[in-house]
């Protein structure tokens, strides 16, 4: 898989050469590239952000270097890819998002920053062949900009692509992969630590039980509840 990042700070994205991410781009299953999106700009101040028509706090981010930015990326690819807008006012990112990521060809992250992009940059490649455009928001809550939503999105996407994660059972596992209920408590040795025990059915053996119990817990923590 192919990801792109566009960004202002593509300094940002150095965590991705660690772990997972790090290994796996290592073993080329995931080939990584940060853009400057001021190398597309072409005056003296590297401008990127103007004040927004109709008045208003802030500033917007202009949309001739985004439009180069993102056009140079696409000429440079036969694939079909899949912009990815950051913004809070997108669709909200969950497991199913990141499924539908992971079987992707080209992920093409931009990161805007300040009120966000210019909205017909959006529009333009909605229309553009060979592009996907999805305005993705991680959660309600602003950030100062996209490059950490962009970086939780690649983490949550590569683990998902074989060949990422060591054992392909802890994914079949994850209780995200059925809606709504969220994982079961874990514990390993000792049995007894400060006092606390392990819960007794994880030492019976008994595997059928043990996977009820499970999923009943797995449903109690994914309502808030603590586990029992
Ligand atoms: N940019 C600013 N806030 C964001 C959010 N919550 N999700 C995605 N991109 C953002």
């Amino acid at each position: 898989m192919k990801i792109t990042a566009i960004s202002i700070f593509p300094e940002y994205f150095a965590p991705l050469e660690l772990s997972l991410i790090g290994k796996a781009r290592e073993h080329k299953i995931v080939d990584f590239k940060a853009v400057n999106l001021r190398d597309y700009t072409y005056d003296n101040h590297h401008t990127v952000d103007d004040t927004p028509y109709g008045g208003g706090a802030g500033m917007v981010m202009k949309p001739e270097p985004w439009g180069e930015a993102i056009d140079a990326v696409i000429d440079k690819s036969d694939q079909l890819i899949d912009l990815v807008i950051l913004t809070p006012a997108g669709k909200q990112f969950n497991q199913r998002v990141a499924e539908e990521f992971s079987n992707s060809a080209h992920l093409l992250f931009a990161c805007g920053r300040y009120e966000g992009i210019d909205a017909r940059v959006a529009d333009f490649y909605r229309s553009a062949k060979n592009v996907r455009v999805h305005e993705i928001s991680i959660g309600d809550y602003v950030l100062n900009g996209g490059e950490v939503a962009a970086m939780v999105i690649i983490e949550a996407v590569t683990r998902l692509i074989p060949g990422v994660i060591g054992n392909p059972d802890s994914l079949a596992e994850e209780s995200h992969n059925e809606l709504g209920s969220v994982e079961y408590p874990s514990y390993t040795k000792p049995a007894l630590w400060r006092g606390h025990a392990v819960p007794e059915i994880l030492l019976s053996g008994n595997h059928g039980e043990i996977a009820k119990w499970r999923t009943t817990q797995g449903k109690l923590r994914s309502k808030g509840e603590p586990h029992k």
